[in-house]
């Protein structure tokens, strides 16, 4: 089941990185698809790709990225988490919004892959993608709130290129990014977005192991706190002094969680 979603993701990637249907085909260096795990139930949603992006291939690799990075590292939502993409695929000349023209065209690629992953939580930054996912106006009326729109939450906040251009706004978009950190911790382990493929064991500990996210664990090195998951490892602050980081395989701690759990 994850092996056909993947080879289906993989088949609408390469459409639109072979894509010509607008007029910034001719501009872009290259087209700047995605960066994260589709299966991650936390898809972040910018505008377009700018000078670096469309450089590197990867969004949200500049400035504005780096300030994304930070924020998600501040609410201790992990990289494994996330996938991260944009409105249109290519580089607007001159970074200016895209036209309507441009993301109709996108929009193929775009509502393909959101059909495929259906993730249950989808983050909008700034105006446009506010504007071409809910049809707001203007990013101010929906701002802050979650919205829920077909079987999904959507959270509209402030783009970060527009965080370093006004600072004062950094106070409002953590609130807005607390809320969205509660809505991923709230999803249920095996629910909300794509189906998990039981024989992924690697994805199924690792979401087994979500609900305990800053909780006490007890690990067979002693307790601790369980602070980051991601596929394959998780890692957890020994209550030890001075405190000490330490990797367990993901497997070996759902284990005896849910062993302790259910004795
Ligand atoms: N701004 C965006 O909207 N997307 C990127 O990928 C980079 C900057």
């Amino acid at each position: 089941m994850s092996e056909d979603r993947m080879k289906r993701f993989d088949e609408i990637k390469l459409a639109a990185l072979n894509c010509t249907a607008c007029p910034l085909a001719p501009t872009r260096t290259q087209v700047v698809f995605s960066r994260g795990d589709p299966r991650a139930r936390l898809w972040i949603i910018g505008e377009g790709p700018g000078a670096d992006e469309d450089a590197t291939g990867t969004p949200f690799v500049g400035r504005a990225g780096q300030l994304l990075d930070k924020i998600l590292v501040a609410a201790k939502i992990g990289q494994n988490e996330v996938f991260i993409t944009n409105t249109v695929f290519c580089r607007p000349p001159g970074n200016r919004v895209p036209t309507n023209e441009e993301i109709t065209a996108c929009s193929v690629h775009r509502d393909a892959l959101l059909d495929l992953w259906k993730p249950p939580i989808v983050v909008l930054l700034g105006a446009t993608a506010a504007r071409v996912f809910l049809g707001a106006d203007r990013l101010a009326d929906l701002r802050g709130q979650r919205v829920e729109r077909d079987g999904r939450a959507y959270f509209p906040t402030f783009h970060p290129a527009y965080l370093l251009r006004d600072p004062r706004q950094k106070d409002p978009a953590w609130k807005d990014w607390q809320l969205i950190r509660d809505a991923l911790r709230g999803l249920p382990p095996d629910g909300g977005g794509a189906p998990v493929d039981p024989s992924d064991e690697a994805l199924v500990a690792s979401r087994s192991l979500m609900p305990y996210l800053e909780q006490p664990v007890m690990t067979p090195e002693g307790t601790g706190r369980l602070v980051q998951v991601f596929l394959g490892r998780a890692a957890v602050v020994l209550d030890v002094k001075p405190s000490k980081v330490t990797y367990f395989p993901t497997e070996v701690l759902a284990e005896l969680l849910t062993r302790r759990r259910a004795g």
